[in-house]
């Protein structure tokens, strides 16, 4: 089986990922901070080693300030719901996952918030200038992806950033695609809120994510529960990062995540982000040869990360993509990609497009094994 999904999760995980939690659920899986005995001690450890790995890797102020989500998604509803406030005005893009859009437009459908969708231009960038001229008096928070996950495109986060903090907004990045694959500096990009998985490209296992917050962000906690310690406050402790962690955390999950950064910090995340995007553009250049195909998104490889997606005018996405995976056993995401505004701009709304993104393990003859598979497929 040839698997070019990792957009939606990496697979395989380095082995020292599979080792390390098999380690760790059979010696170290007690309940951390909870009951204070060694093995307690010993999971909490890894809890809080992991948060400073992760104010190291992405150049955070402080590591108390990581805090534990299930993935993602669940990180940016951290956010927007602990942040945001009656009458704010929030920016954001046309290149959004819905895990960002829908949340947002909730809470402006709710009349909470007001929202202006700023759109990317025909490669799928956004114009930090158009970012700058949606700001009004009640702007509060610019929401933007760093990578578009239809088309790979990166966005100039820094000069966003920058702008955002002239104004004195806070700005919040969805790392889903980039987090491991593009370096990231938390303070020279003024970011304030950093979400991103555990399980794309830091290549940890699914259930893990994490939440930066900036020293400027104030928030509510959006759970609230045990957190091991102060158990006779009757509202949620407001030291972090327990502030945001109610509950059992997944720390099964961080000692992978903790693996998979391992093995991302040794090979770099440049030579990762190298390696996936040769490997698209071996794909997208046969694409160009072929009748028929039509491959979307910024054509020069430093502005993007590795996914292509691409449409055959012979079958719609779903079905080649179905082709693909029962006739010749390769995994891609076919349709709308959970982003419905990008694809409304490009106009590929109701079928979507076919994207392929390969991870760290895939090779070259993979790429020709999908190659050879969309030409047998058009020649039938
Ligand atoms: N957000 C993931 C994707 O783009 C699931 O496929």
């Amino acid at each position: 089986m040839i698997y070019l999904d990792n957009a939606a999760t990496s697979f395989p995980k380095p082995e020292a990922v599979y080792v390390a939690m098999d380690r760790f659920a059979r010696h170290s899986l007690a309940n951390p901070g909870r009951s204070g005995h060694k093995m307690a001690l010993e999971s909490e450890h890894a809890l809080s080693d992991a948060r400073h790995r992760l104010n190291r890797f992405f150049n955070g102020r402080n590591p108390d300030r990581w805090a534990f989500t299930l993935n993602c998604t669940d990180a940016l509803n951290m956010a927007f719901k602990g942040v945001l406030n009656d009458g704010d005005h929030v920016i954001t893009t046309d290149l959004e996952h819905n895990s960002v859009s829908r949340p947002l437009v909730a809470l402006a459908e709710a009349k909470r918030i007001t929202l202006t969708r700023v759109p990317s231009d025909a490669g799928g960038t956004i114009d930090p200038d158009a970012i700058r001229a949606a700001i009004t008096p009640k702007t509060r928070l610019v929401a933007m992806t760093h990578a578009s996950n239809v088309l790979g495109t990166v966005q100039p986060i820094a000069d966003v950033g920058r702008i955002a903090r002239e104004r004195d907004l806070l700005f919040l990045v969805d790392a889903a695609q980039t987090a491991g694959v593009l370096p990231i500096d938390v303070q020279t990009a003024c970011i304030d809120l950093l979400a991103f998985p555990g399980h794309k490209s830091l290549l940890g296992p699914t259930g893990t994510g994490a939440l930066y917050v900036g020293s400027r962000v104030t928030l509510r906690p959006w759970r609230e529960g045990g957190t091991g310690g102060d158990s006779l406050t009757p509202t949620q402790p407001t030291d972090f990062p327990h502030y945001l962690e109610g509950g059992t955390p997944n720390v099964l999950g961080v000692a992978g995540l903790v693996a998979g950064l391992d093995f991302v910090e040794e090979r770099g995340v440049e030579a990762i982000r190298k390696h996936e995007v040769e490997l698209c553009d071996r794909v997208r250049h046969a694409l160009a040869e072929m009748p028929g195909f039509e491959v979307f998104g910024h054509a020069a490889s430093s502005y993007r990360v590795g996914a292509l997606s691409f449409r055959c005018e012979m079958l719609a996405a779903p079905e080649l993509a179905g082709l693909l995976d029962e006739k010749f056993d390769i995994a891609v995401r076919p349709g709308l990609h959970c982003a419905p505004y990008i694809h409304k701009a490009l106009d590929t709304v109701p079928d979507g497009l076919v994207r392929v993104s390969p991870g760290p393990f895939n090779t070259e003859a993979d790429m020709d094994h999908l190659i050879d598979a969309l030409k047998q497929i058009i020649g039938m």
